[in-house]
């Protein structure tokens, strides 16, 4: 099969397609054909910086998230040919990833859907719209009626959280760092929008949020827990700002009364959750965002386009090509 392997942190030019034999199944694990996959900041800083750690099995193939069909079930719950998406768990870091034309992956991470979605507009949901999803859901606990910050709402999370919490019955402020994105963010579903010039809790909202999704994180979160109501929900999941902690962080006093923090990870998809979101996303009719598609050969151009910034949105590997080419 046709697959991109990292053997040391390199550069995006030094990408490229070699032959790896097909994989064979092993018991808990299931063979993916892999018609697509969406790239991921996180991949390019493995690429740059992490792949020379101990912690990243090299050789690996990268890639932490895909789409295909199951090629091989092995002994899992899974029927040949069910359509399948699959995500996070340490794939592309731990195990080899989505860069492939075949992935041999952990059965719990595998999950089928029932979509009408094309290849391409399903890659773009796995990781995205489950962090996006498991935000709103699981650490807002968003309801019909709330009102909610997206802060970093131009990301690809950003917008898609937009699409959903307004689904979700949610008014969606976005907040981004400029107002020539408020167009797009408003065609996407936010009710209004304001410039983050880092200091949104002394900005004058026409309505204050109950709730907070932190995209730029520890950076502006303080700022962020300032601006929601009390009683208010706030949920750092983004890094966006690149300050990963807060430093000295004193709980007592840096959370404010009445004030609940938490935190997402994406790192342990559940089915419960991948269900609810497919389901939200056909209910709503809800589009996935993406904005360029790159065939796995291009996958040089795909990584200095990803490490470079300016995207637009969500990156794709059509891999569905690679296959044809047989
Ligand atoms: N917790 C998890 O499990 C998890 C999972 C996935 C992603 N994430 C995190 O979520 C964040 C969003 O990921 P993504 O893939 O959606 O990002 P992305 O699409 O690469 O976002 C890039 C966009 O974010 C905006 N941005 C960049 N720096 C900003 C800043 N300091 N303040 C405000 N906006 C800024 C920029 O838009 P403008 O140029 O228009 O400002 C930029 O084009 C990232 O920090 C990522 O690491 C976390």
């Amino acid at each position: 099969m046709k697959a991109v392997v990292i053997n040391h942190c390199c550069k995006a030019e030094d990408l490229k397609v070699s032959e790896l034999p097909l994989p064979k199944v092993k018991p808990g694990w299931v063979l993916v054909k892999i018609h697509a996959a969406g790239l991921n900041h996180s991949e390019a800083l493995m690429r740059q910086f992490e792949a020379d750690s101990d912690y990243i099995n090299t050789p690996v193939v990268p890639g932490i998230e895909c789409v295909g069909e199951i090629a091989d079930a092995s002994d899992s719950r899974f029927s040949n040919g069910d359509r399948v998406i699959a995500l996070m768990g340490g794939m592309g870091r731990s195990f080899n990833g989505s860069y492939a034309e075949y992935a041999l992956l952990p059965e719990k991470i595998v999950f089928g859907v029932d979509t009408d979605l094309d290849w391409i507009s399903l890659a773009a949901v796995p990781e995205t719209y489950y962090t996006a999803y498991g935000s709103l859901q699981e650490c807002l606990l968003l309801q019909p009626g709330d009102t909610l910050l997206v802060r970093g709402a131009t990301s690809t999370v950003g917008k898609a959280a937009i699409q959903l919490a307004k689904a979700m019955g949610a008014t969606v402020i976005g907040a981004c760092r400029r107002e020539q994105s408020f167009g797009e963010l408003r065609a996407l579903g936010a009710d209004c929008c304001v410039t983050d010039d880092a200091h949104i809790s002394s900005a004058a909202l026409p309505v204050k949020p109950n709730k907070a999704l932190e995209l730029v994180g520890p950076k502006t979160l303080a700022d962020t827990m300032r601006t929601v109501s009390r009683p208010g929900y706030v949920c750092n999941t983004g890094i966006l700002g690149n300050q990963f902690t807060l430093p000295d962080f004193d709980p007592i006093k840096q959370i404010p009364n009445g004030v609940f923090l938490s935190g997402f990870f994406s790192n342990y998809p559940t089915r419960q959750v991948i269900n609810e979101l497919f389901g939200l996303i056909a209910r709503a009719h809800i589009r996935p965002l993406y904005s360029k598609v790159f065939a796995l050969d291009e996958i040089a151009e795909a990584h200095t386009l990803l490490e470079r910034g300016g995207a637009g949105g969500k990156i794709i590997l059509n891999i569905s090509n690679a296959h044809e080419q047989k």
